[in-house]
């Protein structure tokens, strides 16, 4: 989900209002399980040969590493740049999931080089750096994308066991998702994974107001969101262990499942390099991994598979300083290539927000409550220490995905005049690149209405700038399927220098158009009862703000990323931009594969979490089968 950056100094003050209990109790839970994996010592761990070297224990990384594991016959290691965050209230408190983000502690704190069609501003992109990665930080609603948004997979692939059906047995397995009286959600069934979601035990008042207003524009509520039809409006999911009232995030695959002597976990270890052997002809195999350990290299040696799971933003990064990747851009840098591809680091996608916020009129109660009564907050953080519920234990969640037919009352033209935008994007992109494999399906996406396109958030707290005493709500509103194409590359060739990273967000006129009508839908919501009867002043854009002209103005100056970045090592054909194959192998390596959200080839309507734990259980499942 999105933030603006003014929201870490609005909610820093509250940070010592949070509970040490309910973290305490996962970290006893998760005692055994640390004790058999977890080591800060490189000399023990790169004592062993293992089969698998999993880098990067972050979403994917753990999910993959402790399924794998499942065989007692094979030796797991994961390499860990973070720390493990065992026994941590910010980690652990739903409510203070937005603290560990612009911190060091636990964020890379990576931002984008100065965004042309954004106002030229450097766009902070937090990502995690702990163990757990960034299920560790994120701001936790648990959702999936339609139906046929999986099965374009196989567009890319022509492998017919990437699609929706092969994905909802790996949903399921990944998740356990918390029973409800009021949601029927039919795919919950079969639900055991270690990764738990619930729903919130409380909506605060703007919630029923929003999902009224939209109902009344048109948009109906969706009970099922889990079941291939991800539009409409819900309460959605969140990644909570309601009995805990606790954060359940990718550290889940260690805690959560039996304790493995067989799966060894290396912290504060960064990965620096890959290493080959060549193999036959054309190939190379990859035989080891350097890390940088406290300022000392140490080689992590691997009989199997090498499998990097650093993330969209560092995969491509360490592919590079490996020697993989567009060799006109490694030997800028001194590398030399070792398999000339130039795809990798390209077709960066992220979801861009904008939003309205206005300030309540007196008496609705909002998350605000936490700043403003001091003895409600000291009641909620005693509730909270001694049951894990309450406040603490509940997150703003209410969201809507929306196709664009459902948003403008023109529609039919609306749509026709966005199908052309992408015709004539798709006519200049080169025949064999990514793009022209993409278009053609987003253009057929928006043209069906049945997936989401446009996506709305709600907020109910200040966000900018909020005043002691006041209420507030925010919408956000962002494209789902942007045609913006960004890239991730070297910076320089230290390995331990943060890559660059260009977004090259708001590029297309497309992207700026569904914005445009984004923040459209929006004020029209605010004029809608019963949302619109607890309003008081329009804070954010200034009401002067209502032309095309000033609105897109508006959104090139303030739009924020949603920190679902895909895309950079796409699997896809290598004749038309991929860089990795259906098993998820880099082309020209016999066992170097990526397992993260970077193999994502085109944006979904939905937010990411589910959607990586099942690409790496789905993963797990194949390497096992293919070794
Ligand atoms: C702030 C934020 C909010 C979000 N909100 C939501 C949300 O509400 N709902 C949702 O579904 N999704 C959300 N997402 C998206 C979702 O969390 C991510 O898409 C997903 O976690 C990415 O998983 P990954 O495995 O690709 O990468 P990560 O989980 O980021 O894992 C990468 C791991 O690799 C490690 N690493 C990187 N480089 C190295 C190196 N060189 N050596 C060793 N280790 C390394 C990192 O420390 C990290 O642990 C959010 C993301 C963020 C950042
Ligand atoms: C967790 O941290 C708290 C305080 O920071 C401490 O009292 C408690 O013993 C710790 N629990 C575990 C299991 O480490
Ligand atoms: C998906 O669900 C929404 C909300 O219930 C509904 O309006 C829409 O028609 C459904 N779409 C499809 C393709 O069934
Ligand atoms: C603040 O919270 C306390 C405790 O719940 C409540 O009794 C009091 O009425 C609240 N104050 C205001 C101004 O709402
Ligand atoms: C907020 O309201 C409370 C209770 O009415 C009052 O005591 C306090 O002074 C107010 N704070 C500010 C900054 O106005």
């Amino acid at each position: 989900m999105f933030l603006f950056s003014s929201t870490l100094f609005a909610c820093a003050a509250t940070t010592a209002l949070v509970s040490a209990t309910p973290s305490s109790k996962v970290a006893a839970a998760c005692q055994k399980a640390a004790d058999a994996s977890v080591t800060r010592d490189p000399s023990l761990f790169t004592s062993v040969t293992y089969d698998y070297v999993v880098v990067g224990g972050g979403t994917a990384g753990m999910t993959l590493a402790a399924r794998l594991a499942e065989n007692p016959r094979v030796k797991v290691g994961v390499i860990e740049a973070g720390d493990f965050f065992l026994n941590d209230t910010i980690i652990n408190t739903p409510s203070s999931s937005f603290f560990a983000l612009g911190n060091p502690t636990y964020d890379w704190m990576f931002a984008t080089v100065p965004q042309e069609s954004a106002g030229n501003r450097e766009i902070a992109l937090p990502r995690a750096k702990l163990l757990g990665g960034s299920t560790g930080i994120n701001l936790m609603a648990y959702n999936r994308a339609s139906a046929s948004e999986y099965d374009a997979l196989n567009k890319f692939s022509g492998d017919s066991k990437w699609n929706w059906k092969s994905f909802v047995p790996f949903f399921q397995k990944s998740s356990t998702v918390a029973p409800t009286s009021d949601n029927t959600l039919s795919s919950r069934a079969t639900n055991t994974g270690p990764v738990h979601a619930s729903y919130n035990s409380f909506l605060v008042e703007p919630v029923g107001k929003m999902v009224a207003a939209f109902n009344k524009l048109g948009i109906s509520t969706n009970s099922d969101f889990l079941d291939g039809n991800g539009t409409g409006i819900y309460n959605s999911l969140v990644s909570v262990d309601r009995e805990q009232g606790t954060r359940s995030y990718a550290s889940s695959y260690l805690c959560g499942l039996p304790p493995k002597t067989n799966l060894h976990i290396l912290l504060h270890a960064h990965a620096a390099k890959i290493n080959f052997a060549k193999s036959g002809k054309t190939n190379v195999k990859a035989t080891s991994v350097d890390i940088v350990v406290a300022s000392k290299t140490y080689t992590v040696k691997a009989s199997k598979d090498v499998i990097v799971s650093t993330g969209t933003d560092q995969t491509p990064h360490l592919l590079e300083l490996s020697g993989i990747g567009n060799s006109a851009i490694l030997s800028k840098f001194g590398i030399d290539t070792l398999i000339d591809l130039p795809a990798v680091g390209e077709n960066f996608q992220e979801h861009l927000y904008t939003g309205v916020e206005w300030k309540l009129k007196p008496g609705v109660t909002t998350f605000d409550i936490l700043q403003n009564n001091a003895s409600f907050a000291a009641e909620q953080k005693a509730l909270y220490d001694a049951t894990g519920s309450g406040w603490f234990a509940g997150l703003d969640a209410t969201i809507a995905f929306v196709p664009m037919q459902q948003l403008a009352a023109d529609s039919a033209d609306r749509v026709a005049a966005l199908f052309k935008l992408l015709d004539d994007e798709r006519k200049a992109a080169k025949p064999d690149s990514i793009q022209s494999l993409q278009l053609p399906i987003q253009q057929q996406w928006l043209q069906e209405g049945k997936v989401g396109q446009a996506e709305f958030i709600l907020w109910s707290r200040g966000l900018i700038n909020p005043q002691p005493n006041e209420s507030y709500v925010f919408i956000l509103g962002g494209a789902s399927h942007p045609s913006s194409r960004g890239s991730v590359h070297l910076q320089s060739a230290d390995p331990l220098a943060p890559p660059t990273i260009d977004p090259r967000f708001l590029s297309t006129e497309f992207d700026i158009q569904v914005m445009l009508d984004c923040i459209k839908h929006i004020f029209a919501v605010g004029k809608t009862s019963p949302f619109a009867d607890m309003l008081d002043v329009q804070i954010t854009p200034d009401p002067s703000v209502v032309s095309d002209e000033d609105l897109i103005e508006y959104i090139r100056g303030e739009a924020a990323g949603g920190h679902h970045h895909i895309g950079t090592a796409a699997m896809a054909p290598k004749s038309a931009g991929g860089v990795v194959d259906t098993h998820l192998r880099v082309y020209g390596t016999d066992n170097l594969r990526v397992v993260d959200a970077s193999i994502i080839p085109v944006h979904i309507a939905a937010h990411l979490e589910s959607t990586v734990y099942a690409i790496a259980e789905k993963a797990a499942a194949m390497i096992l089968a293919d070794c």
